[in-house]
């Protein structure tokens, strides 16, 4: 008896862990096998514990490899020596079947005279003007989650339905045949059968290690190349629509320098890859925003009052943005915590030396931004949720943050996915209650980007 009253004593154990899920990071050398095996299951594993503890990390998997974390030897790779380190060969093998050689994908003269003929169609001007596409998906999304109070809905799922919603609509929404259900399952059959080949392929595995996605011939991915030349032409013949959308600023845009302008399959490479980098991202950093408010109740109250304050019943348009701070700091705080690109790569392209390491021409070099993201040198708390540290944007070191990457390089979308990410989660917040399902915590899995394996399920309740 006295036992168990004993028992009765001891405060209840927290209901729930202080820091939101994290990956489980690899604490002893994995070698070529285990990295085979960790990579399989995510990719994040095979980044070491001590890579948010040091500045750099080199190796050999087959290959010489080095994970750099340090503000300053980033700052080399992706603004001050570009050129020395472009893009590495896996990134291209894995895009190119699918988006030819586009603005992702491309180098030197040919991917500058892209960037020089795309930079205006993203303009701020240009974003904001899309606005009420972004606003319509933020209401069509809160439809569907009405549909789903009282229960607990995969708002992972929601979050991709309204950002396809969006990118389809300001690219090929009106073309011939467009059959958004069917380009959206090419693309993601694509990646779910390509992300084995980047991970084999940046820890140097052997030759001989089949590559599923290279056995692909993908009926699909032709099929969306044809409807989607199909679009531009019939674009091209009609005009713009009367607020020009990214097909329309693309067809019309030109090389300020050459006077060049792009072809048909030139300007579908372009658009095509606008949604594979474009959706599922934005999908992503939506669904973690939500897990992680409803992770936090405190933070959740404090951005549904201001949405509500904002927008009373009405959703969120890009004129509110500015308006909506904490909202924006729990964006941003989701990109440093679930970094969607959470794994970049280079091939070093001439000799150099980083954080004291001799880098050769052919080494990999892995930008960890999840490990920089969580670096205990560089943040305190590091696990932590804590929106607040975005409050003033500026106190932030740029190169220690960089959801986007950085330099001429930098995520050309990254306005488009902000606004937009700021409309739906306010117009959400403002709207519903988000709550931890027991039991269902995402699993922070990195295939291509960092996913939530099984979802986001989350208890919703009008707000
Ligand atoms: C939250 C959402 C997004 C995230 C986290 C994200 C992240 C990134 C990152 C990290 C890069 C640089 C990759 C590297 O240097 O290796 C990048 C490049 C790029 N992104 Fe995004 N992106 C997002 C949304 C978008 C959107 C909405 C679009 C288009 C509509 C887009 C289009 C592109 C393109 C075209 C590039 C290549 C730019 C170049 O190399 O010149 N992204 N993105």
């Amino acid at each position: 008896m006295s036992d168990l009253r004993d028992r009765a004593m001891v405060p209840p154990v927290a209901a729930q862990p202080v820091t939101p899920v994290r990956v489980p990071l690899a604490t002893a050398p994995l070698g070529i096998w285990g990295s085979l095996q960790a990579g399989r299951r995510n990719v994040l594993e095979l980044i070491p514990e001590i890579a948010t503890e040091a500045p750099i990390i080199s190796g050999r998997t087959g290959k010489r490899w080095h994970m750099v974390m340090d503000p300053d030897a980033l700052r080399r790779i992706l603004r001050d020596r570009v050129e020395d380190y472009p893009k590495s060969v896996v990134t291209k093998l894995i895009l190119e079947p699918a988006i030819g050689d586009s603005l992702f994908v491309a180098e030197g003269q040919e991917w500058l005279w892209q960037r020089r003929t795309a930079a205006p169609v993203f303009s701020h001007r240009n974003v904001a003007a899309l606005g009420p596409v972004m606003t319509h998906a933020a209401e069509r999304a809160s439809d569907r989650i009405a549909a789903a109070t009282g229960r607990a809905a995969n708002l992972f799922d929601e979050m991709v339905t309204a950002t396809f919603e969006v990118i389809s609509d300001v690219t090929f929404s009106d073309g011939a045949g467009f059959d958004r259900a069917s380009v959206h399952k090419a693309i993601e059959q694509y990646i779910s059968q390509t992300a084995k080949v980047s991970i084999l392929d940046i820890i140097g595995a052997p030759p001989w290690v089949p590559r599923p996605g290279r056995m692909m011939t993908s009926a699909a991915m032709r099929d969306m190349k044809r409807v989607a030349d199909a679009s531009i032409d019939k674009r091209r013949a009609e005009g713009a629509k009367p607020v020009p959308d990214l097909l329309d600023l693309m067809v019309a845009g030109e090389d300020p320098k050459s006077g060049r302008r792009m072809t048909t399959p030139e300007l579908r490479d372009n658009l095509l890859t606008f949604i594979v980098a474009g959706h599922e991202t934005t999908a992503l950093t939506l669904s973690w925003a939500l897990y992680l408010c409803a992770f936090d109740p405190q933070v959740q109250t404090e951005a549904r009052a201001q949405a509500q304050a904002v927008l009373g019943d009405r959703a969120a348009t890009a004129a509110d943005v500015t308006s909506l701070p904490l909202i924006r700091q729990i964006v941003d705080e989701t990109l440093r915590l679930y970094p969607p690109a959470a794994f970049l790569s280079r091939t070093a392209q001439a000799a150099d030396t980083l954080c004291g390491c001799e880098i050769l021409p052919g080494d990999t070099v892995i930008l960890p931004i999840y490990a920089l993201h969580r670096h205990r040198k560089l943040w305190t708390d590091a696990d932590a949720f804590q929106p607040a540290r975005f409050a003033d944007a500026k106190a932030v070191d740029r190169f220690a943050y960089l959801p986007f990457g950085d330099g001429p390089r930098i995520c050309i979308g990254a306005n488009f996915a902000l606004q937009e990410a700021v409309i739906i989660l306010a117009t959400l917040l403002a709207r519903f209650r988000f709550s931890l399902v027991p039991g269902k915590s995402p699993k922070p899995v990195m295939i291509l980007t960092l996913r939530p394996e099984g979802g986001v399920w989350l208890g919703v309740e009008r707000a």
